[in-house]
């Protein structure tokens, strides 16, 4: 029996709860910080020593130099954006070398993907996702369909030349140019070569061996392609459950699952969000406080109300034994907020489970306002009652309660 803990750390909303910052804090405990979803969609903002990190692919353990990163089969990789942020990450003088471990049995990110999400954007006009166009829909779905392209796969030129050749064919993408394509593989395979393992081994002996290991999910729950807000989610599954999935670590062994929100709710793409907030100088300036810009596009990301319903449905679905809140600093300097407290569909309340994706654009839902007092309260005592109403609402323990970028900027409970 593992005494040492075996995490599984989840964004409980629409992704940018604030994981990396988290997940930063907590690696310095852990022997393996490991990523298993999604791909360079992600972005993971870090601050170490007041210099700005974002990571894409590459697990928010970096700074610690004892932790282990481990990359598993469930990421998808684009090569071309994977070498860009080594040598990002080689600007902060981190080594990589002995820490860093990648799955041979990963999928490729290949530009007929972003070829082919940017087309599926386009054609779908007005009903757009809003995806972050990096070819996530089309890799996950070629790998569904077995066409896709493993790490492993580059190593034999000519079976590889066969499958990129099948590729193009069926996506009928004709400028497609193979040879520049295999090219950026080799470049891609020299560089990486040394950190290929069965990351699947590494991981169930670390949990055999006592060590502790912290999953580190990417997006949220609620872009989860099956239980999320379909179609406008992303293709990989974002609950706890798929740690062990992408992973082959067993579900035995998962002994703490931590969900992570925001203060406020924020969105980026298109899609239902039921406590968004309507009003447009109070949505800018949450934003602009914030900082609610996207860390992978850039894009101004929507902003709604904490959302207790959606975070009731996000927690029962993840099965979290403990909660942590981020951003409390921005509600701080606001005069007031809102908590969205229940949904009313017609007149009835309903919970977000019960409702079509189409059902969630007319939800209304109920509101409880809550004053800043600044002159008489501090931003602990704002920390304190939030956590107080949200534990009684989602009846969770808050464990940590995040109130800026730093490290240090945090509370522990
Ligand atoms: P895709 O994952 O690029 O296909 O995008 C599908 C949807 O998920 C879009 O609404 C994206 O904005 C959203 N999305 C994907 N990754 C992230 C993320 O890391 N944070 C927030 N939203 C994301
Ligand atoms: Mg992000």
């Amino acid at each position: 029996m593992n005494t040492q803990p075996v995490t599984v750390v989840i964004g409980l909303q629409w992704g940018d709860e604030g994981k990396g910052k988290i997940v930063d804090s907590l690696a310095r405990d852990y022997d393996f910080v490991v990523r298993f979803n999604g791909g360079p969609n992600a972005g993971h903002t870090l601050i170490n020593k007041d210099r700005k990190l974002v990571l894409h692919t590459i697990p928010s353990g970096v700074f610690h130099r004892r932790t282990k990163l481990v990359i598993t089969p469930g990421v998808v990789i684009d090569p071309v954006k994977f070498k860009l942020e080594l040598r990002q990450i080689k600007e902060f003088e981190i080594q990589l070398k002995s820490r860093l471990v990648i799955s041979p049995k990963c999928n490729l990110i290949l530009e007929c993907h972003k070829e082919l999400d940017r087309y599926l954007e386009e054609l779908r006009g007005k009903s757009k996702i809003g995806t972050t166009l990096s070819g996530i829909g089309p890799v996950y779905a070629d790998k569904a369909r077995y066409l896709g392209v493993r790490i492993e796969d580059v190593f034999n030129k000519s079976a590889l030349q066969e499958k990129l050749r099948l590729l193009k064919k069926y996506h009928r993408f004709e400028t497609w140019n193979l040879k520049r394509q295999i090219g950026e593989l080799e470049s891609f395979l020299d560089e990486i070569q040394g950190y290929l393992k069965p990351t699947e081994i590494i991981l169930n002996s670390a949990v055999a061996n006592n060590k502790s290991v912290l999953f580190e999910g990417a997006q949220g729950t609620l872009l989860d392609n099956t239980f999320g807000t379909y179609p406008y989610c992303t293709a990989s599954s974002c609950l706890s459950a798929s740690a062990c999935l992408n992973t082959g670590v067993p579900l035995t062994k998962i002994n703490r699952i931590l969900g992570v929100f925001k203060a406020y709710v924020t969105r980026v793409g298109a899609g239902p969000f039921p406590s968004e907030i309507r009003e447009a100088g109070l949505n800018e300036s949450i934003r602009e406080i914030g900082k609610e810009y996207g860390a992978t596009t850039g894009r101004p990301r929507r902003i709604g109300w904490l959302d207790i319903p959606a975070l009731k449905y996000s927690c029962s679905l993840n099965g979290c034994t403990e909660l942590a809140l981020t951003k409390i600093d921005v509600l701080y300097q606001l005069n007031s907020y809102y908590v969205v407290t229940r949904y009313k569909l017609n007149g009835e309340v309903t919970d977000f489970a019960s409702l079509r994706t189409e059902d969630l654009y007319r939800v209304e839902p109920e509101l409880k306002l809550f004053r800043v007092k600044k002159s008489t309260d501090s931003l602990y005592q704002l920390a304190l009652d939030l956590k107080n109403f949200i534990e009684d609402q989602l009846n969770l323990p808050i464990k940590l309660i995040s109130y800026g970028p730093k490290d240090n900027e945090i509370f522990t409970f």
